[in-house]
């Protein structure tokens, strides 16, 4: 946390005003990392392949949208409310071995102690929804309570809703042939009772989601299919240890009200064992809601076969926060050199690492080296976008902060490369430094 502050990853959201509980702000650094995350993943799942498509939804919608999908009635943790202290908690969160259903009775047994004040005097579990309520529309707070409530809307709490309204859309105007996915990246919103751990539950987060349609009878080999895919957008794109990460197969009792099979992608984050992703079956649970509430035919016409059918679906869901996460705390390490100096360094992948080059002139006083430095980060930054240019403190100060921000090369311009037009590479991870032309850079 404290490198993500010092090097312009991630602030707390409206710190100056003291922070806004579970909100964060991407800095200068944070930003270009994020965007690449969900670059990649927008390759590398919607445009390098035939079978999927992307849409980019309103965030907000037609409440109907979250009656037909059970948000309504369903989207809630257990909140339980200390009698002593009144602090507020997520009963699962502060219990052991209980779960989100978790019953009154169930959780006092646990004989927890309120985390604030030590006392053990707890009120009834009460559900607590948790999507955020907004006004739309010319509402003032001293209107009438009837008008307010017709203009209740709500903050997408998932953006696969989305995705689920659009179906009738993509087909009429697209025609994708079964079994195809619509994919979307955008912000979800929760009111999460404890917000916690950095960013990893937040209030405001991103969701990147897949709604991938399949004939009723091939869910199982779809649902193969998108694990193993899954696997390799982690391990291969963003390069997370394969070590790290554990499939679990998520108990009926636990899984989301509309999923009939759910794996849960556990990371190793530095604090314990997460929730990175989830994929989940949720058959046709959505579009016969929509098609119930709409009065809308959600049925697709097999374009080989000619049956009609509503299809059923596999949900790939991933936070963009908890990749950002897994993939710095991947990457980082702590370090003792050769020389018994120590370094922090960010192992990033080539691909997601910020800048992949930093240019220097070895001294900055030097206005030869300055000018033929300046000339090849030109040409890197034409070739590569991703090059960033240091010329402040020592050598050896620079070096650390590129380490630190993950630039896999650092090349330094000095006195040889006006005679023979070579520089320093240095390489990040090994900190071995060679000769290279310019002109093969
Ligand atoms: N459409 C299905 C869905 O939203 P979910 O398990 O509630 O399912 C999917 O959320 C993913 O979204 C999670 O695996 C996690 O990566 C991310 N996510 C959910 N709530 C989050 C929060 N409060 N903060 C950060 N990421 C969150």
């Amino acid at each position: 946390m404290s490198l993500c502050k010092r090097r312009g990853f991630i602030f707390p959201g409206s710190d100056v005003y003291g922070g806004f509980a579970g909100t964060w702000d991407y800095g200068p650094l944070g930003v270009i990392l994020k965007k690449k995350i969900m670059d990649e993943w927008w390759h590398f799942f919607v445009e390098t392949r035939d079978d999927i498509v992307g849409v980019d939804a309103a965030i907000l919608m037609n409440p109907k949208t979250w009656e037909a999908s059970g948000h309504t009635a369903t989207f809630a943790d257990p909140l339980v409310e200390c009698k002593e202290c009144k602090s507020r908690f997520r009963a699962d969160k502060i219990a052991k071995g209980i779960t989100e259903s978790v019953t009154t009775e169930e959780f006092l047994a646990t004989h927890t102690k309120c985390p604030v004040c030590g006392k053990e005097n707890w009120g009834p579990i009460r559900k607590f929804n948790m999507m955020f309520l907004t006004h739309v529309g010319a509402v003032l707070p001293d209107d009438d309570a009837d008008l307010a409530a017709k203009n209740i809307a709500y903050l997408r709490p998932e953006t696969a809703q989305g995705i689920f309204t659009n179906f009738k859309n993509v087909v009429d105007s697209v025609y994708p042939t079964i079994p195809f996915g619509i994919a979307q990246q955008g912000k979800a919103f929760r009111n999460e009772i404890s917000p916690r751990d950095f960013i990893l539950r937040d209030r405001e987060c991103s969701q990147m989601e897949i709604e991938y349609f399949v004939h009723p009878n091939t869910w199982e080999e779809n649902f193969d299919k998108l694990l193993k895919l899954n696997h390799e957008f982690l391990e291969k794109v963003c390069n997370l240890p394969a070590e790290k990460l554990h499939d679990y197969d998520v108990p009926a009792a636990d899984r989301a009200h509309y999923s009939k099979r759910t794996i849960d992608f556990m990371f190793d984050y530095p604090n314990g064992q997460e929730e990175l992703m989830g994929l989940a079956y949720r058959t046709d649970f959505d579009l016969q809601n929509i098609a119930r509430e709409s009065g809308k035919s959600m049925e697709y016409r097999d374009k080989v076969t000619g049956e009609t059918f509503v299809p059923h679906v596999i949900e790939p869901s991933i936070g963009v926060e908890r990749l950002f996460l897994a993939v710095l705390s991947a990457a980082y390490k702590e370090e003792e050199l050769e020389d018994g100096d120590k370094r922090i360094v960010l192992k990033l992948p080539e691909n997601l690492a910020p800048y992949r080059f930093c240019v220097s002139p070895l001294l900055k006083n030097k206005p030869e080296l300055v000018e033929k430095a300046k000339e090849v980060y030109a040409k890197l930054r034409e070739k590569y976008t991703f090059v960033t240019w240091d010329d402040s403190g020592n050598i050896g100060k620079r070096y650390r902060k590129q380490d630190e921000i993950g630039t896999p090369k650092c090349i330094v311009i000095d006195f040889d490369t006006l005679q023979d037009d070579t520089v320093t590479v240095r390489n990040r991870d090994t900190t071995k430094q060679i000769r290279v032309k310019i002109e093969e850079l």
